[in-house]
């Protein structure tokens, strides 16, 4: 379900992910749960009431700043707010008691500290954060050295508006760490990037088989590689390439031979019309 698979997937294909997180995103957000009941105070939501006052254009432009690239993400369509990942309390409008806890992302207890990162992201990429605690990233998050430190999700993706990494951004990426000089596996660039190209080939097949083929003949297909393709999202975060490698050549073997079979099945049908349409013309 990343970046590259928005375009492709069913509506709802996504729909499994937000069944199991927006119960959990309710159950966090009284307010959002009852919109039309009237909430206990007038404070929707105080971060995001004061934050978006314009003058901070003037006052503190990085401030202001932040608070676009919350308004621009993917984040803010699924009513994912600051709290969600910087805690404080929404419900009250005065800033210091707004701004309980620490705020401050260099403060060790910081939700968004980048030691932290990991979890709260987590809290809804569950399956995603499982697969990178098994990661040689993971572990060296917190290394003594700072030459020996892993990334963490906000590394890849950005923070607020986050981005998938795609087959144009991902050699860049990686090679911030993995390169000649710091000889840490200097060659997993060049190695991510050509995986991530096989995506193109089966986001290709998947859409020649969603245009062709029966929709109620294909379904089954569909939800089987579905659930394969968000497996392999897991499993890049493994960081384990062998293994990712493996599941995305199996995908890819997958939708290439559904894709013969539409192709057949559509060429068939149309001779068969044609036949159709000269014997009709015979008789007349
Ligand atoms: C009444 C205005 C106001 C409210 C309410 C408010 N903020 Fe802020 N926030 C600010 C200002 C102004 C700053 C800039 C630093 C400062 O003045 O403390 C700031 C700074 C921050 C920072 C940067 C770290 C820091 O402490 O400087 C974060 C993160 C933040 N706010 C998140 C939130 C969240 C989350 C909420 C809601 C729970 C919230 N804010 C509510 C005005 C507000
Ligand atoms: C998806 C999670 C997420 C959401 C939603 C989010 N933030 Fe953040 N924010 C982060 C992370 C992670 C960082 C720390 C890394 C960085 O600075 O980019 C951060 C950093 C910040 C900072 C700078 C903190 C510092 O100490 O320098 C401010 C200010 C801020 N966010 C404000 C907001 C406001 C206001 C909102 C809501 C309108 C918001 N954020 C929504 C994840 C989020
Ligand atoms: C409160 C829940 C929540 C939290 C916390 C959260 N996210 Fe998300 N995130 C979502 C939802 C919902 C989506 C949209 C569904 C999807 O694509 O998986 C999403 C989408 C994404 C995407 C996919 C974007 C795309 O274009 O397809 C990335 C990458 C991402 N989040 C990274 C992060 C990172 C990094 C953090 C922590 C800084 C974070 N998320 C914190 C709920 C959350
Ligand atoms: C912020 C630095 C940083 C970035 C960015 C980074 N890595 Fe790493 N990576 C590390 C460190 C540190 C290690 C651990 C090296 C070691 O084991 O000695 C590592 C290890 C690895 C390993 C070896 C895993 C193992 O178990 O032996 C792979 C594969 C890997 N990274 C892939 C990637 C890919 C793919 C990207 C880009 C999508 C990436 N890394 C981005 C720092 C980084
Ligand atoms: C070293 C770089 C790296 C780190 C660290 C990283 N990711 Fe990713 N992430 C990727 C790559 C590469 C992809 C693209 C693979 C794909 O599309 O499945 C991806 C895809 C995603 C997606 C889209 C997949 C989907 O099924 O929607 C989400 C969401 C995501 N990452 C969240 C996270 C979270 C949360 C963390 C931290 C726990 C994290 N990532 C850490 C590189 C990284």
């Amino acid at each position: 379900m990343s970046g590259q698979w928005r375009s492709l997937h069913f509506a709802g294909a996504r729909a499994p992910f937000l069944r199991r997180t927006l119960p959990a995103l309710l159950f966090l957000c009284p307010l959002l749960a009852a919109p039309e009941s009237p909430a206990a105070s007038d404070v929707q939501d105080s971060c995001v009431d004061c934050h978006s006052d314009p003058d901070f254009l003037v006052t503190n432009r990085k401030l202001y700043d932040y608070f676009q690239k919350w308004t621009e993400s993917i984040h803010k369509q699924e009513d994912v707010t600051c709290t969600d990942c910087h805690g404080g309390d929404p419900g009250v409008a005065d800033k210091t008691r707004s701004h309980e806890g620490d705020l401050q992302a260099s403060k060790r207890s910081s939700a968004v500290n980048f030691r932290n990162v990991p979890q709260t992201c987590g809290e809804c990429h569950d399956e995603i954060y499982d697969g990178f605690r098994k990661s040689s990233h993971f572990e060296h998050v917190v290394a003594k050295k700072q030459e020996d430190q892993g990334p963490t999700c906000v590394t890849c993706h950005g923070s607020i508006n986050v981005s998938v990494l795609n087959v144009n951004s991902v050699e860049q990426t990686c090679s911030r760490c993995h390169n000649d000089e710091s000889e840490n596996h200097p060659d997993t660039p060049e190695k991510a990037r050509s995986l991530l190209n096989r995506f193109l080939s089966i986001h290709r097949y998947y859409r020649y088989i969603a245009v062709r083929g029966d929709p109620v003949e294909t379904r089954e297909f569909f939800e089987a590689v579905d659930a394969a393709i968000r497996d392999l999202s897991v499993t890049w975060h493994t960081f384990d390439l062998s293994e990712i490698e493996e599941k995305t050549a199996a995908i890819l073997d997958t939708v290439k031979q559904k894709r013969g079979e539409v192709a057949r099945a559509y060429k068939m049908k149309r001779q068969e019309r044609d036949e159709q349409r000269k014997a009709g013309a015979a008789k007349e």
